[in-house]
């Protein structure tokens, strides 16, 4: 029996949102539904890779044959992620990190009272920048959500986040990006750059998985 391309790789993979709470009742959180990381995950597991999502809290059933590690806000997300990247051979960040959590969660539902009223933020830890940063790094894939000037942000995430690889995509763009069934990417190395055009996500997945599969073994020199 042919081998399959991924086996005996071990692929960990963030998906889907966090949720920052302000109080036991609220948070703050994003429209990510985790579609793209779970297709994402679904494509490496049937290329033969031994595959584990962190995710946010999403409605998607887990792909066959995948682990899944539920978190719910950036703290936990990140905590799971530096857990496991040491045993990754690929990780790769599609999740939709909060860039901030309340920096006082209160303990009891807050009250309406005033007219107006101000929520005090501070720096989530940047989960990817994380993991590429350590001394046994996985090949780090990271993603680029941008609204606008898409390719020179995701370049300057490349560069300050010291990542292998990163998806670009533009969010702004209607039928694709957060949610929908749609995306289109743009994958970026120090020395490529491959455009993979609107398509299902599950297609879309498959695609990108090919590319990092590339772009790894050219950085191994195979
Ligand atoms: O989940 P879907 O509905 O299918 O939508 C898919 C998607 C639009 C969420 C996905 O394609 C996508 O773009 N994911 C990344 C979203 C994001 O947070 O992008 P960013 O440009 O803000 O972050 C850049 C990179 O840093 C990402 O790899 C992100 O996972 C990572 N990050 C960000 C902040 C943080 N604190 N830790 C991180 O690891």
């Amino acid at each position: 029996k042919k081998q399959l391309p991924l086996a005996g790789q071990t692929w960990l993979i963030t998906a889907g949102p966090t949720r920052e709470a302000i109080d036991p009742v609220r948070y703050i959180s994003n429209h990510s539904s985790g579609k793209m990381g779970y297709a994402i995950a679904s494509a490496a597991q049937s290329l033969g890779a031994d595959v584990t999502i962190i995710s946010g809290p999403v409605n998607l059933t887990t792909p066959a044959g995948c682990r899944k590690v539920a978190v719910t806000s950036a703290l936990e997300m990140h905590q799971q992620a530096l857990a496991l990247a040491a045993s990754a051979d690929v990780f790769v960040a599609c999740a939709a990190v909060a860039d901030y959590r309340i920096s006082e969660v209160a303990s009891e539902k807050i009250k309406k009272s005033q007219d107006s009223m101000q929520l005090n933020l501070i720096k989530n830890p940047d989960i990817v920048a994380d993991v590429a940063a350590m001394a046994n790094k996985p090949f780090t894939v990271g993603f680029a959500a941008e609204t606008q000037d898409v390719e020179q942000y995701a370049r300057d995430k490349l560069t300050r986040k010291k990542l292998d690889m990163i998806a670009a995509n533009n969010v702004a763009t209607a039928g694709q990006g957060f949610n929908s069934d749609d995306n289109a990417l743009t994958v970026f190395s120090a020395t490529d750059k491959k455009v993979l055009p609107l398509m299902s996500k599950t297609a879309l997945a498959k695609q990108l998985v090919e590319q990092i599969q590339l772009t790894l073994q050219k950085s191994r020199g195979q």
